[in-house]
C-alpha cells in the first residue's frame, strides 16, 4: 500500500466527526486558494454519518461542487442510489444548489452514463481533473469506489469515468466509477472504513502484499501524498500500526 497516514478513531460516531473537521478544513483551504472546492463522494452506507454532521454546519455552500466517485447504474431515486443516500443526508438539508451537484446519472446506458460524466468533469475542469478531495469506501473484498477485483476499470489509464460490469450480488450488477488516473489525481484521498467486519479486509489491503488485481484499493496512490485512512477501532482491530 502507497504510504499513507492512518488516523484511528474511537466509534463511528467519532470517525463522522473527524471527516466531517477534515471536510471543512479542506474545504476552506480550496476556496480561499482557488475560489472553490470540489469534491467526490464515496457511497454506501459508512459515509452517511459525516454528511449528516456536515448537513449542521454553516458550510460555504454556493462554493462547493459535489462529485461522486462512483454509482450504481440505477436511477435517482432508487434506494440503491449512492447520489440519493448524499441527497437526503446532506444535499437537501444543507440547501446545497442544485448546479453544484454534479452526479453520475446511473439510469443511463452505463457506457453513455460514463461518457456523460467524463463531459461533465471536462467542462467543470477544462483540463483532468484535479479534486480537491475524493471519499471512498473499503468493500469487503477489496473494491474500492467501483474498481472491483479483477475487472475492466482497474486497466484503464486514459479515461475519467467508466462504466464497469461487475457482477455478483452487489447491488447493481452495472457501476459508474472514477478511474485510478482521476483519483490519483486528486489533492487529497480520504478512506472512511468502520466496523468490526472490515478489519480483516483492511489488514489486507494496509498491511498486506501488494496485489491491486485482488485488492483494488490498493491502486489508490495519489501524486500528492496525501492519502489518509479514517478508520474505527472497530475496523482498526487487526492493525499492526496503532
Ligand atoms: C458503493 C461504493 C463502494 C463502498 C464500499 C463500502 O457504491 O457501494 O462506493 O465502494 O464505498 O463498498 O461500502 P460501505 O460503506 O457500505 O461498507
Amino acid at each position: 500500500m502507497a504510504s499513507a497516514s492512518i488516523d484511528i478513531c474511537d466509534s463511528p460516531a467519532a470517525l463522522a466527526t473527524r471527516a466531517a473537521d477534515g471536510f471543512a478544513s479542506a474545504c476552506e483551504q480550496a476556496i480561499r486558494e482557488r475560489g472553490r472546492f470540489a469534491v467526490a463522494l464515496s457511497g454506501g452506507t459508512t459515509p452517511r454519518a459525516m454528511l449528516e454532521a456536515l448537513a449542521e454546519r454553516a458550510l460555504a455552500w454556493p462554493n462547493i461542487h459535489f462529485f461522486w466517485s462512483d454509482e450504481r447504474c440505477v436511477g435517482p431515486e432508487d434506494p440503491d442510489s449512492n447520489y440519493g443516500m448524499a441527497r437526503a443526508a446532506l444535499l437537501d438539508r444543507a440547501g446545497v444548489p442544485p448546479p453544484n451537484v454534479h452526479r453520475m446519472k446511473g439510469e443511463l446506458e452505463p457506457r453513455a452514463g460514463a461518457r456523460d460524466y467524463s463531459e461533465a468533469l471536462r467542462v467543470f475542469f477544462t483540463a483532468w481533473p484535479i479534486f480537491d478531495l475524493v471519499y471512498l469506501g473499503l468493500g469487503p473484498d477489496g473494491h474500492t469506489a467501483s474498481l472491483f477485483p479483477g475487472t475492466t476499470a482497474l486497466d484503464v489509464t486514459d479515461e475519467t469515468c467508466v462504466a464497469n460490469r461487475v457482477g455478483g450480488q452487489v447491488p447493481s450488477p452495472w457501476r459508474l466509477t472514477l478511474t485510478y488516473p482521476t483519483i490519483n489525481a486528486a489533492r487529497r484521498v480520504r478512506f472512511l472504513v468502520e466496523g468490526a467486519q472490515k478489519a480483516d479486509i483492511l489488514k489486507q489491503v494496509v498491511e498486506g502484499a501488494q496485489d491491486v488485481e485482488r485488492y483494488p484499493a490498493q491502486g489508490i496512490a495519489p501524486g500528492s501524498g496525501d492519502l489518509r485512512w479514517l478508520i474505527d477501532a472497530a475496523a482498526a482491530a487487526r492493525l499492526e500500526v496503532r
